[in-house]
């Protein structure tokens, strides 16, 4: 695992020079979910591609800019799902963007994930793992990555981000963020998932959601790739990750590139989430 981590942090610190230096426009390609690629997609990717590629205990990736599955090593022991760029449309703007990494055994679903990590592209560049316990690290200008420390949620927070297209939720939806709304949750969301449950993370608790919607009755966000990654780093840090109804780490993607409408956060919203949709 230590090993995979490494080459989590090389790339991080080439994807990172990418962001400062290169072209973030859009390329012509279009990826396995629809979206219409940037160059920094590719990029990024091929040098995720690249830095696996060293290590002998990766067994096979998938990426979400990639169609297939590419083997690596036949006696390797893990297999990795991730999203290279997560938020590069934001890029333009120059919010925070991510990097983020399942790492399974056996098959790519939630009972079999060992571990995940994402990385943040900030003002400063971090990254969170989540193996025994989670913890947080940011890269110095000597380029390493320093421990910071653990991270842990509280029993419940006040941040609400939401995502989907308002006018396409459902009317329980809606309803529930109300719910939210009425215990005091203040409105948090760029748009990133990254950032977005960084931020959740950091400040202790709180709710994001990305629900079906009627133009996406399966959600957004990519089980493999994003949704398990997360859930893993959230339950392994005090708080839970739901579907609406079903724990996410037990669900079973039939394609790698399935998505799922997800609910993250602290154990009261969680609570809230499943209670709303008895
Ligand atoms: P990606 O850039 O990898 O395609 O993912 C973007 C995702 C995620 O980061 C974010 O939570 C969500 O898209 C935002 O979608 P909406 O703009 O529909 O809320
Ligand atoms: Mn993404
Ligand atoms: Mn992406």
């Amino acid at each position: 695992m230590v090993e995979i981590f490494d080459a989590i942090k090389k790339s991080a610190i080439r994807i990172k020079w990418l962001i400062e230096n290169e072209d973030t426009g859009y390329s012509q390609n279009i990826n396995a979910t629809g979206d219409t690629q940037l160059k920094l997609d590719i990029k990024s990717d091929l040098v995720i591609e690249e830095e696996f590629r060293k290590i002998s205990s990766v067994k096979e990736i998938i990426s979400e800019e990639k169609e297939e599955k590419t083997p690596i090593y036949e006696n390797g022991k893990y297999l990795v799902g991730y999203d290279p760029l997560d938020g590069s449309s934001l890029l333009d703007v120059n919010f925070s963007v991510g990097s983020i990494f399942g790492i399974y055994k056996g098959e790519y679903d939630g009972a079999h994930m060992v571990a995940a990590v994402y990385v943040i592209y900030g003002p400063v560049t971090q990254m969170v793992t989540a193996y025994e316990d989670v913890g947080m690290y940011k890269l110095n200008s000597d380029g390493d990555f320093a421990f910071i420390k653990s991270l842990e949620l509280n029993q419940s927070g006040a941040i609400n981000a939401t995502g989907g297209t308002h006018s396409n939720w459902s009317k329980k939806h809606h309803e529930m963020i109300e719910k939210i709304y009425s215990k005091g949750h203040r409105l948090r969301y760029s748009g990133g998932m990254v950032p977005d449950l960084h931020q959740i993370l950091l400040k202790g608790g709180g709710l994001f959601s990305y629900p079906s919607t009627s133009d996406r009755p399966e959600g957004k966000l990519r089980m493999v790739f994003e949704v398990f990654p997360f859930a893993f780093i959230y339950e392994k840090a005090g708080g839970g990750a739901t579907n609406g109804k079903k724990r996410i780490l037990d669900l079973k993607p039939s394609h790698p590139h399935d998505t799922t409408p997800c609910y993250f956060g602290s154990k009261d919203e969680i609570d809230l989430v499943l209670k709303h949709n008895e």
